[in-house]
């Protein structure tokens, strides 16, 4: 094997199987710089987990990532500007706080995120009540997330179409690794679109605020001001697409791990304590984003890589969730693992690295949590005979990644 021999990360090659090529970036090239991205590619455990807490390597490469489409997000964000403006959505996602909007009074954040969601999930899963193979991700997975994140800010469910639109949209943009000006376009219309939707919706709820997470940042003061329209709007759109494509990504692959080998579903149906581990287990396996970006500060080193100032380095999650240093026999799918630790696993303090970690680690991540368990939960006990109807569907993309489509029956065929 030689570092001559390896494919650019924008090929079919590494798009039919990345983890062939993350496998040989571990070995012989830990900081490679790719031609088709322009940027280094990072790919073991330990210098990736390094990566998201050392602010040498900053989000700047968001402004020509997100910008375009978002706007100025807390992603882009360090320092009090980025702990300012997340600490007014934060306690909307955990603790005792999401009872000051939720319409329900519960004793616990858990408790709240589970009825939330679950009001959606058993909406969806009883209207799936029949015998032909289904697809779970055109069925379920596409609208269960963005339902979710919808009610929490107040929006109309009847919109789910647009907005399913705008994910899509913004999906790709934010995918285009290769820095497409098309597609960077197709983001400006989708960024014009967005606010000519939030704006009006900004101004009422500022007006007459409701329990909603939009009138909560509408009104929320950030060091004596209030954020303005636009600053909003960057901020629900980012949540509406952050909540949406990776949770309902998760679902298809959780799935997939689970009944690819039946016994697997067998276990979980028969102690549920696995299910937190089955969803860690997927979270490291089959991480929804693979990649995210950083932009050096000043030039630094990874491995004995010289960096320089102002480099674009990408994060491979993919990759360094399958270091064998760090997880042993890492390309088994294992409910018995005992190097991940299932509880922390939403946490800051998780092993895996599908959330990221330090500053910006996944704001949303007790939400996922919530949503993926009582989706699944609502399968478990209405469909138990649940079974893919084919071969485990492939995965599908680079950038994000999972099943485009997992087609099941809900009850083994008769
Ligand atoms: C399984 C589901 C999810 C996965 C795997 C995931 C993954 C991630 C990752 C990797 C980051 C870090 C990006 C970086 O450092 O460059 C992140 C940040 C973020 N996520 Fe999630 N996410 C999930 C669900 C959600 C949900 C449900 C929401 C909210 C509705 C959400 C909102 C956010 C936000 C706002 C940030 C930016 C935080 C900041 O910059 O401080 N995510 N997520």
């Amino acid at each position: 094997m030689t570092v001559r021999s390896l494919p650019v990360l924008l090929s079919d090659e590494v798009a039919a199987d990345p983890h062939a090529f993350y496998a040989e970036l571990r070995a012989a090239s830990p900081a490679h710089y790719d031609d088709s991205v322009g940027g280094y590619l990072v790919s073991r455990y330990e210098d990736v987990a390094r990566i998201y807490r050392d602010p040498t390597f900053t989000t700047r490469s968001y402004a020509w990532q997100l910008e375009p489409v978002h706007g100025r997000t807390l992603l882009q964000m360090d320092g009090r500007e980025h702990s300012r403006r997340r600490a007014v959505a934060s306690p909307h996602f955990r603790g005792k706080g999401l009872d000051r909007w939720l319409p329900v009074l519960a004793s616990n954040a858990a408790m709240v995120i589970d009825q939330l969601v679950e009001r959606n999930a058993h909406r969806l899963v009883d209207r799936l009540d029949q015998d032909e193979p289904i697809d779970l991700m055109t069925e379920f997975a596409n609208y269960f997330p963005v339902y979710v994140i919808a009610d929490m800010l107040g929006l109309d469910r009847g919109d789910h179409a647009t907005f399913h639109r705008w994910y899509t949209t913004v999906v790709r943009v934010i995918s285009n690794l290769g820095r497409d000006p098309e597609l960077i376009e197709e983001g400006r219309r989708t960024r014009a679109e967005i606010r000519e939707f939030f704006v009006p919706l900004f101004e009422r709820r500022r007006r007459e605020p409701g329990e909603d997470l939009i009138s909560a940042l509408a009104t929320a003061e950030v060091d004596g001001f209030r954020m303005t329209a636009e600053e909003v709007c960057a901020y629900v759109s980012l949540l509406l697409v952050a909540g949406a494509e990776t949770t309902d990504k998760t679902f298809g692959s959780l799935f997939a791990n689970l009944l690819e080998e039946p016994e697997r579903w067998e276990r979980v149906r028969a102690d549920r304590e696995l299910l937190t581990m089955a969803v860690a287990e997927t979270l490291r396996f089959s991480p929804p984003t693979q990649i995210n970006t950083r932009e050096t500060a000043e030039a630094t080193t990874v491995g004995a890589v010289e960096i320089p100032r102002g480099a674009t380095v990408l994060t491979l999650i993919g990759s360094a969730n399958r270091d064998p240093n760090r997880f042993r026999d890492p390309d088994r799918f294992d409910l018995d693992r005992e190097d991940l630790a299932p509880n922390t696993a939403f946490t800051g303090a998780a092993d895996h690295l599908a959330f990221g970690a330090g500053r910006h680690f996944c704001l949303g991540a007790m939400l996922a949590r919530g949503e993926l368990h009582v989706g699944t939960e609502a399968f478990l006990r209405r469909y138990p005979g649940l079974r893919l109807a084919g071969p485990r569907p492939p995965d599908v993309g680079v950038k994000m990644r999972g099943p485009s489509s997992v087609p099941v029956r809900l009850r083994p065929a008769s």
